[in-house]
C-alpha cells in the first residue's frame, strides 16, 4: 500500500492493515489530546479538504466535514448527483480536477475495491483518505472503535472481543480486526451464520453459535446486514436472523457484566440489536460517533503535516 512515503511519513490513509501499532497509537493519542482541548495544528488552517461520497453516509461524511472545519480547513462537499461524474467523467479525472483547484486532501467513499490506492499512486501530492472501500476498508471507523475501547480499557491484552453479524460484507469488521489485532486484543471472535463469515485471510476464531461467541466477552460489536452488497437469494430470513443473531438483554447477560456494546451505525433496531440494548447503559454507540470527529481531525492533521500548501 503506498500510504507511507519515502520519508516514512503517513501520506495517505488507505487501510489499517499493516499500519503498525506505533502509528495507530500516535493517531489515537492525538485524537484524545484534541478531545481534551489541545489546539489544532496551525498547518491545517486554510487548507482544502474535499468530500466525495459515492455511497450513502451520515456519520463518516458529517464527521469528516466537522473535523476539517474544526482544524480551520475549507471544506468542499461535492454533490455527486449533479457533478460531471453523472456525465461519465472518470473518478481519476474528477479527483485531478479537484486537485488542480487546490484540494489538499480528498476524502472518498466508493463501492469499488482499489480506487483509493489507484488515486494515491496517481496523485501523490494530494492526501487520499479512505472513508469506506467496498467490503474491504474503513480505516477511520477502525480507529474510532479502538479509541472507544481504549477509553475504558488501557490494556487490550486480557480482553475478549466478539464481532457479530454480517462480517463477510463488512469493511467495518475488517478494519476492526486490523486495528484490534495490531493493538494486541487478547481474543477476537468472529460470530455469524456460515454464509456471512469472512474469508479465511481474516484472523479470529469463527463461531456460528452466538451464545457461545459472546460468552464472557468484554466487548461485543454488532454489525448490520449489508443488503446492498448481497445478491437477492443470499439475504437471510429476517425473523430467523433476529432469533439466532440479534442482541437483546437476555443474550447480553452471557457477556461480561460490564461488557461494552458497540455498533458502527446505521443500526437496524429490532434486527441485529434491540432498542433496550442500543439505548442501554452498556452501549457506547454515541461515544463511537463522538470519537469519530476527533479521530478524523487527527488523521487530517497527520496527513497534511509536511505537505507543501
Ligand atoms: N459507520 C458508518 O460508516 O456510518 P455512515 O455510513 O453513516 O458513514
Amino acid at each position: 500500500m503506498p500510504q507511507i512515503d519515502q520519508n516514512g511519513r503517513l501520506a495517505h490513509l488507505l487501510t489499517l492493515d499493516g499500519l503498525g501499532a506505533a502509528r495507530i497509537s500516535d493517531l489515537l493519542e492525538r485524537a484524545a489530546a484534541l478531545q481534551q482541548g489541545a489546539a489544532p495544528a496551525a498547518h491545517c488552517r486554510g487548507r482544502t479538504v474535499a468530500n466525495l461520497f459515492f455511497e450513502p453516509s451520515t456519520r463518516t461524511r458529517a464527521s469528516f466535514d466537522l473535523a476539517a472545519q474544526r482544524l480551520g480547513c475549507h471544506v468542499l462537499n461535492l454533490d455527486l448527483d449533479t457533478s460531471s461524474t453523472s456525465k461519465g467523467e472518470t473518478l481519476l479525472d474528477t479527483a485531478r480536477t479537484l486537485a488542480a483547484m487546490g484540494a489538499d486532501a480528498l476524502v472518498i467513499r466508493h463501492k469499488e475495491a482499489g480506487v483509493h490506492a489507484m488515486l494515491a499512486e496517481a496523485l501523490p501530492d494530494t492526501a487520499i483518505l479512505n472513508a469506506g472501500e467496498a467490503h474491504l476498508n474503513h480505516p477511520t471507523q477502525g480507529l474510532l472503535d479502538a479509541l472507544t475501547v481504549r477509553q475504558r480499557h488501557a490494556d487490550f491484552s486480557q480482553l475478549h472481543m466478539a464481532i457479530v453479524g454480517d462480517l463477510k460484507h463488512s469493511r467495518v469488521a475488517r478494519s476492526a480486526v486490523h486495528v484490534f489485532s495490531q493493538l494486541g486484543m487478547g481474543e477476537l471472535r468472529l460470530v455469524g451464520p456460515d454464509a456471512l463469515l469472512p474469508e479465511a485471510d481474516l484472523p479470529g476464531e469463527r463461531y456460528t453459535d452466538m451464545d457461545a461467541g459472546i460468552r464472557d466477552c468484554d466487548v461485543v460489536m454488532m454489525l448490520r446486514i449489508q443488503k446492498e452488497r448481497m445478491t437477492a437469494g443470499n439475504i437471510p430470513d429476517a425473523s430467523e436472523y433476529v432469533t439466532r443473531y440479534g442482541l437483546d438483554e437476555r443474550r447480553l447477560q452471557l457477556a461480561r457484566k460490564d461488557a461494552l456494546v458497540m455498533h458502527p451505525g446505521p443500526m437496524n433496531r429490532g434486527v441485529e440489536i434491540s432498542d433496550a440494548v442500543a439505548d442501554g447503559r452498556q452501549a457506547v454507540i454515541w461515544k463511537q460517533v463522538e470519537n469519530g470527529v476527533a479521530v478524523r481531525m487527527a488523521v487530517i492533521e497527520t496527513l497534511l503535516a509536511g505537505r507543501p500548501a
